[in-house]
């Protein structure tokens, strides 16, 4: 019989036939008779079943001697099996090793993040990476299927650049045949000259940031989608926000369900996400930070995770019993698992606890100027049950080429931050931009930069100048939103934090 090669994605076409599955050995359990492979081939996960009874001697030899991660190449009937992961299965005539996998380092048993971060390389095969590297390809996907669908023309903006974009704090420096040239932090400058030509346009690529923080939200590589657009005011942007967010979330719940389920992601939050989102003045931020609410939040927040601590310790214990009476090895493996899971995370809430009185404090002397924290992002989105616009932000804390207000005289500035639910924190930074010469010369020389280094940045405001605005949206921390995690180290292949760029 001709054998159809296929993949796993592709088994529900071929129930009852004879086909070729082509990959890797995830996991096995076998006895004297019988051999359960868990193949995995890079679209998903198969049993396949192999009996001593209906294979020759050396085919159930070879299946039972497959060791984790081996390449292999299997043969067998499909069959339909709603308890098996995927829902069919494989019955196993023939098995043929690829190429073998000795000591495998990433086993099934507990691993600390460091280790697997170490082995990244080989990490991304396992089951959490896999359904996260593929909410984010569906992320990116969705990002530019927005744009092009409402006629922005995509720019590709240089990554290095002779001047800073943002700010010189977090600039990486990069020797260009003896000349400092710097890794970009942003597209933003060159794709407003584009937006000159194109109107509506957008860059998606890779920025940069010498961040010397060590927080779950920053990276010192990221991914930025920017659009831009001509003749648009502060209130359109946001509204052009609102929508891009939605379509992304929406994206993600109609191709994504099986993953976010493997991530264990509660998915209610996403699916009652609506328009609109709310907005808040900078001012009116600081406000409720200042006043009852944000007490009163952190007052139960403090509740909250002194209760689940308490909840967490009793489990440890028991689960600390169960191990000691435990006698198979995979029972003791998945106990030991389960209590190394539960004390990290017990760590976790006990430095959170550890962080709100003082931050009580924090929030209530907020002083009107300063830069709202992460801390400070969490309380507010916490205090909604939506996305959170807060706009207008005073001018000292943002960067040069944010639109000056006039109805203030200039105190604030014309942008906005999108803070993402459930205390995410901010996922978009955008605003309108300075487009009068004067203004925006004398906004350089404040921030201590030379107007020389921005001349051709200035000629945009010499030849036609128009309102125009964007906003920056970074893939990371969408991805750590809507999968729903603590670390934004997970959202991208191989990530660079400060101090860690290995592999
Ligand atoms: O707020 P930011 O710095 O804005 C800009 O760069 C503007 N030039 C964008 C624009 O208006 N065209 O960064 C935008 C977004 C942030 O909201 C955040 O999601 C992400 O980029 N981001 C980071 N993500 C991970 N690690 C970091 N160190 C990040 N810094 C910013
Ligand atoms: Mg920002």
């Amino acid at each position: 019989m001709n054998n159809t090669n296929t993949t796993i994605d592709q088994l529900s076409k071929h129930v009852g036939q004879q086909v070729v599955l082509t990959g890797w050995l995830y996991n096995s359990r076998s006895s004297g008779k019988i051999a359960f492979l868990i193949v995995r081939d890079g679209t998903g996960l198969c049993q396949c079943i192999v009996e001593k009874s209906s294979v020759p001697e050396d085919v159930f030899e070879q299946a039972k001697g497959l060791t984790q991660e081996a390449s292999v190449r299997i043969e067998g009937l499909v069959r339909e099996e709603p308890r098996a992961p995927g829902g069919y299965e494989l019955h196993v005539t023939n098995v043929q090793p690829i190429a073998p996998s000795v000591h495998y380092p990433i086993t099934p048993k507990p691993h600390g993040i460091d280790f697997l971060m170490r082995n990244r390389h080989l990490h991304l095969r396992s089951k959490r990476p896999w359904a996260l590297m593929r909410i984010r390809y569906t992320i990116i996907d969705a990002v530019r299927r927005f744009f092009d669908s409402r006629g922005f023309i995509l720019i590709d903006t240089p990554i290095l650049t002779p001047s800073a974009g943002e700010g010189a704090q977090t600039l990486f420096e990069v020797d260009y045949f003896g000349e400092p040239v710097y890794l970009a932090q942003t597209g933003q400058l060159y794709l407003e000259s584009a937006a000159m030509a194109h109107r509506k346009v957008y860059c998606f690529g890779p920025t940069f940031r010498a961040e010397k923080s060590k927080t779950r939200r920053h990276l010192t590589e990221f991914w930025m989608v920017e659009p831009e657009v001509a003749f648009i005011t502060l209130d359109e942007l946001m509204g052009l926000a609102e929508d891009f967010v939605c379509s992304i979330v929406e994206a993600v719940l109609a191709d994504r369900k099986e993953e976010l389920k493997t991530l264990e992601r509660d998915t209610s939050p996403l699916e009652a996400l609506k328009r609109p989102f709310a907005r808040l003045s900078y001012s009116q931020a600081v406000d409720l930070l200042r006043g009852p609410a944000a007490q009163d939040f952190l007052a139960g927040e403090m509740e909250r995770l002194q209760s689940r601590i308490n909840d967490m310790q009793a489990n440890i214990a028991k689960l600390q019993a169960e191990l000691a009476n435990a006698r198979k090895p995979a029972q003791q493996d998945l106990l030991t698992r389960q209590i190394q899971e539960a004390r990290d995370e017990m760590a976790d809430l006990q430095e959170q606890l550890q962080h709100i009185p003082e931050h009580m404090k924090i929030v209530q002397d907020f002083r009107w100027g300063d830069d709202l924290g992460g801390a400070d992002e969490t309380v507010i989105s916490r205090t909604h049950d939506r996305p959170v616009f807060v706009h207008h932000y005073p001018r000292e804390a943002k960067a040069f080429y944010m639109k000056l207000e006039t109805e203030d005289q200039g105190r604030t500035v014309r942008n906005f931050d999108l803070l993402a639910p459930e205390g995410y924190g901010e996922i978009i930074g955008g605003s309108m931009r300075e487009d009068d010469y004067d203004t925006l010369v004398s906004r350089i020389k404040e921030m201590g930069m030379n107007p020389e280094d921005y001349a051709w940045y200035l000629d945009l405001r010499k030849y036609g100048s128009v309102p125009h605005g964007g906003f920056g949206l970074g893939i990371e921390r969408t991805v750590a939103w809507i999968c729903g995690l603590k670390h934004i180290r997970e959202t991208i292949p191989f990530p660079r934090l400060l101090g860690k760029v290995y592999p």
